[in-house]
């Protein structure tokens, strides 16, 4: 893979596991400025933050604070306009969109407030479908996809379509998706707003024990106060500044 990508030497050759030698994340002054028409807009305003190998982080913060813009960042959807940012050992700040693409498949997982299933795909197929592109394929894939939706209480309903589900169920879903190529990080952007409030504490429940029991470090953004119980701590966002 490394060859045909014209990848090698980029850093995830020598790439080892966060776990036990490193944090999962390290940001520094990260920054994001959007240029607009007449003005520009500073999304993430040299934010420093450092997240442990097995540490779960809430993002907590007003809307429009940059909560989004870092996690984005963090997870190589989208490039920091400066600053440092460097993911499970690996120093993603100078990624084109190639090596970011990697990036997204080998080292972070995402839940959205959303879940983003595909619609016409089932839950077991719906995990497949990241590893079509990811690190393991064919038989074995199908294997992690199946002892995953074991664990997550959804064995018998890994044919079911996500319409076919409820609330709770398309969520983990979405994160038993996120896990599939045993990430370094997983970044949960506010991942129980669809939910009531019973179902959103269940569901926070299972992130933690699934992250705990598999040592994966999270930054779990919300905007509920309830949910950063279930984390180690909690960091605060104001206009785009980690406080
Ligand atoms: N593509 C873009 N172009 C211009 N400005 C943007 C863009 N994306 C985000 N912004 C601005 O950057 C700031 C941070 O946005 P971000 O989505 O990170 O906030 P957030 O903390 O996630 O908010 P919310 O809680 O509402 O989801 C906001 O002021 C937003 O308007
Ligand atoms: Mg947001």
């Amino acid at each position: 893979m490394n060859e045909q990508d014209g990848l090698t030497g980029d850093g995830f050759t020598e790439h080892a596991p966060a776990q036990g030698w490193g944090p999962a994340l390290i940001m520094e002054k990260a920054r994001k400025v959007y240029p607009m028409a007449d003005s520009e807009v500073v999304a993430l305003d040299d934010a420093d933050i450092v997240v442990e190998a097995d540490e779960m982080v809430a993002l907590v913060g007003p809307s429009g604070s940059g909560k989004t813009t870092l996690c984005s960042i963090a997870g190589g959807i989208l490039s920091p306009t400066s600053g440092r940012v460097v993911v499970g050992g690996v120093d993603i700040s100078t990624f084109g969109p190639k090596q970011l693409t990697r990036v997204r498949r080998e080292l972070v997982g995402f839940v959205f407030q959303s879940v983003n299933l595909v619609p016409f795909l089932t839950a077991r197929e719906n995990l497949l479908v990241v590893d079509e592109l990811g690190r393991r394929t064919g038989a074995p894939a199908r294997r992690r996809a199946d002892q995953l939706l074991e664990e997550l209480g959804l064995a018998d309903r890994a044919k079911n379509l996500p319409g076919q589900l409820s609330g709770g169920q398309r969520q983990r879903v979405a994160i038993g998706r996120a896990l599939m190529n045993d990430p370094e990080l997983v970044l949960f952007d506010e991942p129980t707003s669809a939910l009531d409030t019973k179902l959103g504490m269940a569901v926070m429940e299972l992130i933690r024990d699934e992250m705990k029991s598999r040592g994966i470090a999270a930054i779990v953004v919300t905007h509920d106060e309830r949910i950063t119980q279930f984390c180690d701590r909690s960091v605060h966002m104001e206009d785009g500044r980690v406080l």
